[in-house]
């Protein structure tokens, strides 16, 4: 069953061209990995899925939700309650965690929920409780991010984003700031999350980790997707000479 498809997604600031038409599709559980070199575009192209950036040509659907960006047509705007709803059903988790600082883990967690969901506040907090418990810091419920390390802020970030019920999930390298003794355990609840049958859309430069979560790996080269395929198959024998070169980095 199809959960998102993108198709011929093309966005350039000014004269830098920096996504040249792509297209993804997701069935639901699936775990796309989007792996290539920086400034290669692929946080521009997450950014668009949730409409952060308003793509200037393509189109998105979302488990009938169907968005038409024309072709360069500036023009066509996206109604304010349509963006809306798709970031709502698109959860979000970013390189930099972007928690609020002011506020605890536990209210961090049920912000979304009582204000944009209308939940009410004691069922939220139990809901965001459970979700603490799950990415492993029930007991961190009343702390504030200034006291979490990298990697437990993260996994709040995780249970933010889980807390709005996200049909799909976008990571843009989780763990690309965190110091490396702190990855492994965000890693971990990236990957229940995976076994779980989540649909999810994950940017990392942690290639054992696509190669063993990832149904499908996506190499994106100058905007492009230069090729795509199985893990097993993209992480042994790349059939693009450029994708050769970039694993090999990683080796
Ligand atoms: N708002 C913006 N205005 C102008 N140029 C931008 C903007 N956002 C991104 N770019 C440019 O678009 C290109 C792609 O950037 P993007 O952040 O998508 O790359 P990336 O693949 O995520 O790289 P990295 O691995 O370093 O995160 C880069 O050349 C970047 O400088
Ligand atoms: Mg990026």
């Amino acid at each position: 069953m199809q959960a998102l498809v993108a198709t011929d997604i093309r966005k350039a600031f000014g004269p830098l061209e920096v996504l040249r038409g792509i297209s993804l599709k997701a069935d639901k559980g699936d775990v796309i990995a989007i792996i290539g070199g920086s400034g290669s575009g692929k946080s521009t192209f997450l950014r668009c899925l949730n409409l952060l950036e308003r793509p200037d040509a393509g189109s998105l659907w979302l488990n009938g939700l169907a968005l038409d960006f024309g072709d360069g047509d500036r023009a066509r705007t996206i109604a304010p309650a349509t963006k809306a709803q798709l970031r709502r059903r698109l959860g979000m988790v970013f390189q930099s965690f972007n928690l609020w600082t002011h506020m605890t883990a536990l209210d961090n967690v049920i912000a979304g929920p009582i204000h944009v969901l209308g939940q009410d506040r004691k069922a939220a907090r139990e809901a965001g409780m459970e979700l603490l418990g799950k990415v492993g810091l029930a007991d961190k419920a009343a702390a504030h991010p200034a006291q979490l390390s990298g990697g437990q802020q993260q996994r709040v970030a995780i249970a933010r984003a889980l807390a709005m019920r996200p049909e799909a999930l976008l990571f843009d390298e989780p763990t690309s700031a965190l110091d490396p003794e702190l990855v492994g355990e965000v890693l971990q609840v990236i990957k229940a999350l995976a076994a779980e049958g989540r649909t999810m859309i994950l940017v990392t430069h942690e290639m054992a980790f696509a190669r063993d979560v990832a149904t499908h790996v996506m190499y994106f080269l100058d905007g492009r997707v230069e090729e795509e395929g199985a893990p097993d198959r993209i992480f042994t024998d790349p059939r693009s000479e450029r994708c050769r070169s970039f694993l090999r980095k990683f080796l």
